[in-house]
């Protein structure tokens, strides 16, 4: 089976490193670094503002990042991609553009689900307590799936906001978010927090009927501290935005100023330039190897793998789908009467990286009764050896049959 460790450097420089926490954060092709490395080298300059050279060809570099999101999202506008921090900040500047443009008034209802990070839910509490929002929980099924029969049940007409994310990052389970789209009201914005999602499957964003989208760089191959929004035109030009400074104004007199056009209206100060390029330079490497086809190929035949295994081992407890359908390459499990903490110290000394927690998800980890679980997560770089390793330290260190032996 095909995988891309080769093009990583951080193996090369760490032959025992076994990574399973791309979830959280992935790891770097040589592609992008090298070219990053390049850039900062030979002709980094800030952007907006030299008619010197590096100046004009940072800027176009920069206008490239943001024209081939739209291409990757299918909405082809790049004055409808905002650049910011990360997902956390996407949703912060887009609940507060809410509240500041009277979008969201006291009493209005926010709809998410009850798998939501803590990214979806917490920026909706600050309101709860400013300005008196309601924030309500749609259930999930028994397979983990949207309880479409308690959505529509609590889609009632307070509600003015559904902010729900495409793929879990914990169970994995891929949402149908273009459901949602359709059977939004035109009084109701839709958000989708695509972050687990767009490293992993082409996006087409027109036919999830959305008015928001948002996601982080570094969960696809780029820099962290890049966070990008796509937004709806007609809406991005009509709202007033929370934050001032230099290109999100156009003119300043003392007494008054201009915001500024789109995209750069949303986009104060100097940009994370190296950020923006480098996730240029992701997306060129996504193409390089053969698009999503490829990582899609490669992620099923590894889901399949580790389903495998998961089922083969009664004392594991796999929460989630454990069909491969409509789920990503992350498995969140538990082992009755080990704190996941102790799992991933066991993996941890045998240098295999995975994530022990609440996962950013309380909330539904509080829903599901769970005080400790553990997440082990895969990506393009990921092959079956690096399971087989990962199942071997749960064998050797948890297994009760092989314990009692
Ligand atoms: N949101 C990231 C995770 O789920 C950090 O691990």
């Amino acid at each position: 089976m095909q995988n891309y460790k080769k093009d990583f450097p951080i193996f090369k420089n760490n032959p025992s490193l076994i990574f399973l926490d791309s979830t959280s954060s992935t790891q770097k092709p040589e592609y992008v670094i090298e070219w990053i490395c390049d850039y900062l080298s030979q002709s980094y300059s800030n952007i907006h503002r030299g008619l010197y050279d590096i100046a004009i060809n940072s800027e176009k570099m920069y206008f490239d990042s943001k024209q081939k999101v739209a291409d990757f999202l299918g909405t082809h506008d790049l004055k409808e991609i905002i650049y910011t921090y990360n997902s956390n900040y996407a949703l912060n500047i887009i609940s507060q553009t809410l509240r500041l443009n009277k979008v969201l008034k006291t009493g209005d209802k926010v709809l998410v689900s009850i798998v939501e990070h803590h990214s979806n839910i917490v920026p909706w509490l600050i309101l709860k307590e400013e300005i008196g929002i309601e924030l309500e929980f749609v259930r999930v099924t028994q397979d983990f799936d949207i309880d479409f029969d308690d959505f529509e049940k609590k889609y009632d007409e307070k509600v003015k906001v559904i902010a729900f994310t495409h793929v879990s990052n914990v169970t994995g389970k891929i949402f149908d978010v273009e459901r949602i789209g359709k059977l939004k009201r035109p009084d109701t914005l839709f958000i989708i927090d695509a972050s687990q999602s767009f490293p992993h499957m082409k996006l087409d964003v027109p036919k999830m009927n959305c008015d928001f989208l948002f996601f982080t760089a570094h969960k696809v191959m780029a820099d962290s501290w890049l966070g990008v929004i796509w937004g709806k035109r007609e809406l991005l030009e009509k709202y007033k935005p929370i934050f001032s400074g230099w290109w999100a104004i156009n003119e300043v007199k003392k007494e008054c100023f201009k915001p500024g056009a789109l995209p750069f209206k949303f986009e104060p100060g100097t940009p994370n330039i190296s950020g923006a390029l480098s996730l240029l330079k992701a997306l060129e490497y996504i193409e390089k190897i053969g698009w999503y086809e490829t990582v899609e190929s490669i992620e099923k035949e590894l889901i399949e793998y580790s389903l495998e295994q998961f089922r083969s081992r009664p004392y594991l407890q796999l929460i989630g789908n454990t069909e491969s359908k409509k789920r990503v390459w992350v498995f969140w499990f538990y082992i009755q009467g080990v704190h996941a903490l102790d799992i991933a110290d066991a993996m941890a000394e045998n240098n295999i990286c995975i994530r022990a927690g609440h996962h950013c998800t309380e909330p539904f980890m509080n829903y599901l009764k769970l005080s400790s679980s553990a997440r082990m997560s895969l990506y393009i770089y990921n092959s079956k050896d690096d399971i087989d390793a990962f199942f071997k330290i749960l064998d050797t260190n948890f297994n009760p049959t092989w314990l009692t032996k």
